[in-house]
């Protein structure tokens, strides 16, 4: 016969998950929660939540505290209406964190897994394997274990001599003999909710942080009769916590050297020096590109296939289409680039700029809030902000749209195959009319009609072209 395993029958085929999120993290040494310290450009927080609800539970329940508000705002941008929140006001333990979430999961009926907020990594197949093994073995509780070189600062897995689980003993509580075990707790966990409720209300603060310790709860199971079983699990990486931001700089270098060996080895991207450029996990990279060193991608960018990012660009939430080229030293943020563009160097484009297919923008070009349809050109030293630009077109080196009026922002419209002078001023709101040209060092701030040439300061038509 079986041994008493959980002490209440529970439906567990109900899933939640509680992640511990309230503390600050002192070791960081910041004035931010050490949650919202970013990994490849994303809250730490954020990585655990989109693990937890990669595994389909009922509720993710995050228990906030420090900076509470922008820790739930984190968490509602990545997953929204799946989260939910308890305060824990004063952080007296991990024991106590999950006690501030009793009242919402108490009477849940369903099983619980306990994830830290500052263990990024985990992934949800390991999660699976722990909730399965739970299931298996008809346990109270599962700890996920794994093995350190150097345990120092976990909490030790002690076992009896038969090798059965007997308790967890917090690093700063653990006697000289207990600090050799390499066993360690990764404080990742599955619970049967009301087996964990009933068992925390015996948890006493009576050790050397004075604090309330979730490690203690699955001692009071065994004693109340129930069973704890130990997942040990073979990559220790995988559930390391981050607490300090030297862990922190080892962490995100370990995740973009991921990121950029699944990029060459599955996509077909290639990086001249590996180590130098800097690819955030969410961004996608089409075949046969080609990325120099000391190039960033951010975001949530995509971009299409053959394309060439030269040294120092950075791209971020942006999309470009096949064959672009980015030269040396460009920023593209927030905007739209077609197919065969070319940009840069040392061009800025933001705020949705839109570069329709075979559109350039040259050397010191700014580009705002603005749309270059097919093949049009800006070459030089140049800022186009609130303006729409036909196709064919020509700007002419220096010039400039004056779209702020120092109260409201002007729209500029220059329709296709215009030649825009170099030095022109376009005084917003205006339009140039297709096929017209302005001469070098216009000050334009009437409407020009199509196929006109105007020049002077104000612009004047001088003639007509057709
Ligand atoms: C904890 C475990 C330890 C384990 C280690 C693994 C306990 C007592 N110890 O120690 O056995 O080896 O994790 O990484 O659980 N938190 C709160 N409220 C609190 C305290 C903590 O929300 O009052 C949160 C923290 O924000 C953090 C998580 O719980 O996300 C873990 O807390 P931390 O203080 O880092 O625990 P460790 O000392 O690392
Ligand atoms: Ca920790």
């Amino acid at each position: 016969m079986k041994p008493p395993r959980r002490l209440f029958l529970s439906n567990n085929n109900k899933l939640s998950v509680v992640i511990l999120a309230a503390g600050l993290g002192t070791r960081m040494k910041s004035r931010r929660a050490k949650v919202l310290h970013e990994l490849g450009g994303l809250p730490l927080i954020t990585h655990v939540v989109k693990t937890a609800q990669e595994l389909d539970p009922q509720t993710i329940l995050v228990v906030v505290g420090h900076q509470a508000e922008e820790v739930e705002k984190a968490v509602l941008d990545a997953v929204g209406e799946l989260a939910s929140f308890a305060i824990q006001a004063k952080q007296r333990g991990t024991g106590d964190a999950v006690e501030s979430a009793r009242k919402l999961l108490e009477n849940s009926d369903s099983l619980l897994v306990v994830l830290s907020g500052d263990v990024p990594l985990i992934r949800a197949e390991t999660l699976r394997k722990l909730i399965a093994q739970h299931r298996e073995a008809d346990a109270a509780c599962t700890i996920l274990s794994v093995e350190l070189q150097n345990p120092t600062g976990y909490g030790r897995m002690v076992r009896n001599d038969d090798g059965s689980f007997a308790r967890i003993v917090e690093h700063k509580d653990a006697s000289p003999e207990q600090r050799q075990i390499r066993e360690i707790n990764s404080g990742i966990y599955c619970f049967e909710a009301r087996d964990l409720f009933q068992a925390l209300r015996r948890v006493e603060p009576a050790n050397e942080q004075g604090e309330y310790y979730l490690t203690d709860v699955a001692e009071i199971i065994l004693s109340l009769g129930g069973r704890v079983s130990v997942y040990l699990h073979d990559d220790p990486r995988e559930v390391s916590g981050i607490n300090t931001r030297a862990e922190l700089a080892e962490f995100e270098n370990l995740l973009r050297r991921n990121t950029i060996r699944r990029l060459m080895m599955e996509t077909g991207v290639t990086f001249i020096d590996p180590s130098h450029a800097y690819i955030g996990p969410e961004a996608k990279i089409g075949p046969d590109c080609i990325i120099y060193p000391d190039v960033s991608i951010e975001g949530k960018s995509v971009i299409g296939e053959s394309c060439v990012i030269r040294s120092g660009a950075r791209i971020t939430n942006s999309r470009l289409g096949n064959d672009v080229t980015v030269k040396d030293h460009s920023i593209i943020v927030d905007s739209e680039i077609g197919s065969n563009c070319s940009i840069g160097p040392f061009a800025h484009l933001r705020m949705n700029a839109t570069l329709e297919d075979k559109a350039t923008v040259g050397n010191f070009v700014e580009v705002k809030k603005s749309r270059l349809k097919r093949g049009t050109k800006a070459m030089h030293l140049t800022y186009l902000g609130d303006a729409t630009i036909g196709e064919r077109t020509n700007i002419g080196a220096g010039t400039i749209t004056c779209n702020y009026d120092g109260k409201h922002k002007h729209e500029t419209i220059i329709e296709d195959d215009v030649k825009i002078g170099s030095d022109t001023m376009l005084v917003a709101p205006v339009t140039v009319g297709a096929r017209s040209m302005t001469a070098a060092g216009s000050v334009v701030t009437k409407d020009v009609p199509p196929d006109s040439l105007v020049a002077g300061v104000p612009a004047e038509v001088k003639k007509k072209l057709k």
